[in-house]
């Protein structure tokens, strides 16, 4: 496939403004610039534009790194959505997986595929969710297994599952969970008497934030990512 066909047809893009890349030197084959729209693309081929991988047309793969402040929906009246935050044509119709509150920061999963998604968002999967905890409270040692048995959370009448809790200091805690209830982080920790003062998610499956990403900023997962989940 021609490289401007690709392009577009991966990042949505126009091929007028796939050009315009090339020609200001964003786009990248091989570790060659390219300023040649009509070079031909094999399936071995890796493309970069602005110093991202693109994949080849089909589905699109994100990753975001979630600023404080913004919201995972589709729409919302008082604050920012992530998908505002990614600067590529029809962004609004892509799934956002597994959202984050408002003050929580980290890693969001953004695509087109509905299936992938749904790998990521559905307990029966159990891809492993893993959250950074700054609490308010000293977190006592027994915390890990309550985490571990699971807990009962306010307003519900279903345990949670079992949940991975290490305590990395005296205030600071990583957990895994495998399920998305609401805001489940901060309920769990105010069932043990105690209060999240800053979340960030680090990880989801294998897949982890990638720390060249500034808050706000986005990139292209990779095949492997891709496959990971
Ligand atoms: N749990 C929470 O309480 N908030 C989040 O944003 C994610 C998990």
């Amino acid at each position: 496939m021609r490289l401007d066909k690709y392009l577009a047809q991966s990042t949505g893009f126009s091929r007028k403004e796939v050009r315009r890349f090339m020609k200001a030197g964003d786009v990248v084959v091989n570790d060659q610039e390219v300023s040649d729209p009509s070079l031909h693309i094999d399936e071995e081929d890796e493309v970069y534009l602005s110093g991202f991988p693109v994949e080849a047309p089909g589905d699109k793969y994100l990753m975001l790194h979630k600023p404080l402040g913004c919201v995972c929906s589709n729409d919302d009246g008082t604050h920012p959505t992530v998908l505002s935050l990614i600067d590529l044509p029809r962004a609004e119709e892509l799934a956002i997986c597994g959202r984050l509150d408002v003050d929580t920061t980290g890693l969001v999963l953004i695509t087109s595929d509905g299936k992938w998604a749904h790998k990521i968002t559905s307990p029966k999967h159990k891809t492993g969710k893993r959250y950074l905890v700054t609490t308010a409270d000293p977190i006592p040692a027994d915390a890990v297994d309550k985490f571990a048995r699971g807990l009962m959370l306010n307003n519900e009448k279903v345990r949670t599952k079992p949940a991975e809790l290490t305590i990395t200091g005296d205030y600071e805690a990583e957990v895994i969970l495998t399920e998305g209830r609401y805001h489940q982080v901060k309920r769990m920790f105010a069932a043990i008497g105690n209060r999240v003062e800053a979340l960030h998610r680090a990880s989801i499956g294998n897949i982890e934030l990638d720390e060249t990403l500034e808050p706000g900023e986005f990139r292209f997962l990779t095949d492997e990512e891709i496959n990971s989940i």
